[in-house]
């Protein structure tokens, strides 16, 4: 079976092909980018209307496949923002295949056990928008922590744009920060399981000193945070696989935490390769093919992780 997936649930419009084999054949995708650093739903939506015909073509022909070779239609129902949601949903209708509707958020787990060839892992899901420690109990996942204000990557964004830096800010803050020496005291906000980022962003962007210093601090304490979560989620939980994934899974120095976390309690470690740790259709075609729940394709704009099932 051959699954083509749709990824349209906020910025990133993304086609990709998977096989139920687990190939990945192809994975095309564009980012929208609005002058200012943020997001405005109906531009992106635009931006995605007219990106999409294009990425079905080029990865129609990076998988070397037509269209009729597609068995099925996968497509990311939620969460998201609604126009760039329906934008995805309209488009994957108009192709005429049988369609299943995905979470995008289960998708960003999924690909990331197929790629560690991991079994039940503690995933820790780190992107703009999301941040979330999650685990399967029975056949649902569970949420064991999770942000009360603003996903860890939107806050990395924040910091870096108050600092005049341009979208996405999550690499750019990186590079800095592996210059930074000094450690600079930022407020550390965990409350229970939970974590809370504005105060973070607030504090260090109104801080006037040495930028590579700073972003050093920052990473070090948003970082710590969340591994100080998941590292109490794997206790509780007894997992014995982590699991590292979304856009910010891309940064080397969380990783490197996670993994000396993980290394501590004798768990397995893996972060996806970078094309699959951000938004991308390949995630959400391979999800499509392991998904055994009908679900309506509709869009899901709140579609909370531990209301879905596979
Ligand atoms: P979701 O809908 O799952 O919340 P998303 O729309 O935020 O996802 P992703 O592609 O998963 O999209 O993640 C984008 C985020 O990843 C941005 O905030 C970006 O700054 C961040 N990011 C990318 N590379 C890095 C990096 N090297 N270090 C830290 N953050 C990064
Ligand atoms: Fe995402």
């Amino acid at each position: 079976m051959i699954v083509l997936g749709v990824e349209s649930t906020a910025h990133t419009i993304g086609i990709g092909i998977a096989t139920d084999k687990g190939k990945i054949l192809a994975n095309e995708k564009e980012m929208y980018q609005s002058k200012k650093g943020g997001i405005i739903p109906t531009e992106a939506a635009l931006h995605h209307r007219k990106k999409a015909p294009l990425l079905l073509k080029k990865a129609l022909s990076e998988a070397r496949l037509k269209l009729e070779d597609i068995d099925k239609i996968a497509v990311a129902i939620g969460p998201g923002l609604p126009p760039t949601l329906w934008e995805g949903i309209n488009f994957s209708k108009k192709l005429k295949k049988p369609l299943v509707g995905v979470n995008h958020c289960i998708a960003h787990i999924e690909i990331g056990k197929k790629t560690g060839k991991l079994k039940d892992p503690l995933t820790v899901y780190a992107s703009g928008g999301n941040t979330q420690i999650t685990a399967k109990i029975g056949d649902k996942y569970r949420v064991f922590g999770e942000t009360l204000d603003i996903g860890i990557g939107n806050a990395i964004d924040k910091f870096a744009r108050n600092k005049g830096l341009q979208m996405p800010g999550g690499p750019k803050i990186e590079k800095l920060a592996e210059k930074g020496r000094k450690y600079i005291e930022l407020p550390y906000t965990i409350k229970g399981m939970d974590l809370a980022f504005s105060g973070v962003v607030t504090s260090a962007s109104k801080k006037e000193t040495n930028l590579n210093d700073l972003a050093f601090s920052f990473q070090e304490t948003i970082f710590s945070m969340l591994t100080e979560v998941s590292e109490r989620a794997l206790a509780h939980t007894e997992k014995k696989e982590i699991l590292l994934v979304g856009g910010v899974a891309q940064n080397k120095r969380l990783q490197e935490m996670l993994k000396k976390m993980s290394r501590e309690h004798k768990a397995k470690f893996h972060v996806p390769p970078s094309n699959l740790c951000g938004d991308n259709g390949a995630m959400i075609a391979w999800a499509g093919i392991i998904k055994k729940n009908k679900e309506e394709v509709i869009a899901k704009p709140r579609w909370r992780t531990d209301e879905a099932t596979l």
